[in-house]
């Protein structure tokens, strides 16, 4: 029967590897997944106050369809949130979503048509190809400087084009931890208004950053067409439960898809309901597990960049937020970073991605592994890998 070419060319490295443990894991072999950016996967949990919310919620029998858009007073408590870091919205600005890959969805769909094109940092989430692509549109990758995490205003320049709507950020970015500045931010900012381009950033990892304090795109949008993709999987350890929002900046230009895109929340009905009070517990609650996460993360990322750095044929920039490390191979002993990958898989029993999963013109020749996992793991996973480079 048929599916489209669309559907069928549609790829997530991070999760279509596992396909490749999954045979070794049956073969009787130990497998260190060092793949998924899952916080809950490896031991950190959300705080008993926000599992009691949503058990509450589900015990009060709140288990019926909640308003489209949203609750109402979550809303308003991201509203509060997105203003204090400097986006002047008010819970009218904000749609709750089933995760930000469903924002996203919402998203891409409301401003990609066919032939299209949307700027995307490279390397980049792969999700945002695949929706841009889903939607008949095209992904062009612009160059960041991963030693500094800047982004090159001048490739981005010069890929804008007549069919350009859109330049996505991601920051801190998943896979190369890189954190926009602010005078960057100004500067794509400036760039897109230029153009009258959307600019569509993701913060999901806002909270979680290690060298600086953390600037979102909301301190310089003005009165720009600047949406907002955010959510609690990450910094509020909500992953499985599946909610996010999308914030739309109060902007004239922003009029249209602010009254299309909602259609799309109506269509899907509405976000789980008893997840929802949870994400008001976890911004309302006390939010002190947040920094106790970050500070533990950061001992695990000392050591990974630390360990990487010290293992020749690899090299690895400092990841400045999220909890990725994209290290750089610099040995020509495989043909590709997908080979480097799967023999590490096969001959050590440790699972990363390849870095072009993330994008062929900036990932190729690096590889992602997440530093979620404990510093004995961690250490014994780089045990693992420093044999592999020496064989
Ligand atoms: C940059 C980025 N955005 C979005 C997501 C997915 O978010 P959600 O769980 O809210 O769908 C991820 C997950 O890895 C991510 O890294």
């Amino acid at each position: 029967m048929k599916v489209t070419k669309k559907v069928a060319g549609v790829e997530y490295a991070i999760r279509d590897i596992v396909v490749a443990a999954k045979k070794f894991e049956q073969q009787g072999k130990k497998i260190e997944y060092l793949n998924i950016g899952d916080p809950v996967k490896y031991g950190f949990q959300p705080p008993d106050n926000v599992k009691e919310a949503l058990i509450n919620a589900v015990r009060n029998g709140e288990n019926y369809y909640s308003e489209s858009e949203g609750l109402p007073e979550l809303r308003t408590a991201i509203a509060e949130k997105e203003h204090a870091k400097g986006l002047s919205v008010s819970g009218d600005d904000i749609l709750v979503t089933n995760g930000v890959s469903e924002g996203l969805d919402m998203v891409i769909s409301s401003i990609v048509d066919e032939g299209d094109e949307v700027l995307l940092p490279g390397p980049y989430y792969p999700p945002y190809a695949s929706y841009v692509r889903l939607r008949g549109g095209i992904p062009v990758e612009f160059t960041v400087d991963l030693n500094n995490s800047t982004p090159d205003i001048d490739d981005i320049r010069s890929k804008i084009t007549s069919k350009t709507v859109a330049i996505c950020l991601i920051s801190p970015n998943n896979p190369t931890g890189a954190v926009f500045n602010e005078k960057s931010l100004k500067e794509l900012v400036d760039l897109a208004n230029e153009h009258n381009l959307y600019i569509l950033c993701d913060e999901i990892y806002d909270q979680i950053v290690y060298d600086e304090k953390f600037v979102g795109i909301g301190k310089v949008a003005g009165d720009s067409p600047v949406i907002i993709l955010n959510g609690f999987s990450k910094v509020h350890l909500m992953s499985g439960w599946r909610i996010g929002y999308l914030a739309f900046n109060q902007s004239p230009q922003l009029n249209e898809i602010r009254e299309n895109l909602p259609k799309l929340a109506r269509v899907r009905i509405a976000s789980n309901l008893p997840v929802q009070k949870a994400a008001l517990e976890s911004l309302r609650g006390p939010q002190g597990y947040i920094a106790e996460f970050v500070s533990e993360l950061k001992k695990r990322r000392d050591l990974v960049v630390k360990r990487l750095n010290s293992i020749p044929g690899l090299s690895c920039s400092n990841p400045k937020g999220a909890f990725y490390a994209f290290p750089k191979i610099e040995t020509n002993r495989y043909s590709s970073d997908e080979e480097f990958v799967l023999k590490l898989l096969e001959t050590k029993g440790v699972l990363t991605v390849y870095g072009s999963g993330f994008g062929t013109k900036y990932g190729s020749g690096y590889f992602r592994m997440v530093f979620l996992p404990s510093l004995q793991t961690l250490d014994s996973a780089l045990n693992k890998i420093e044999d592999f480079m020496s064989q």
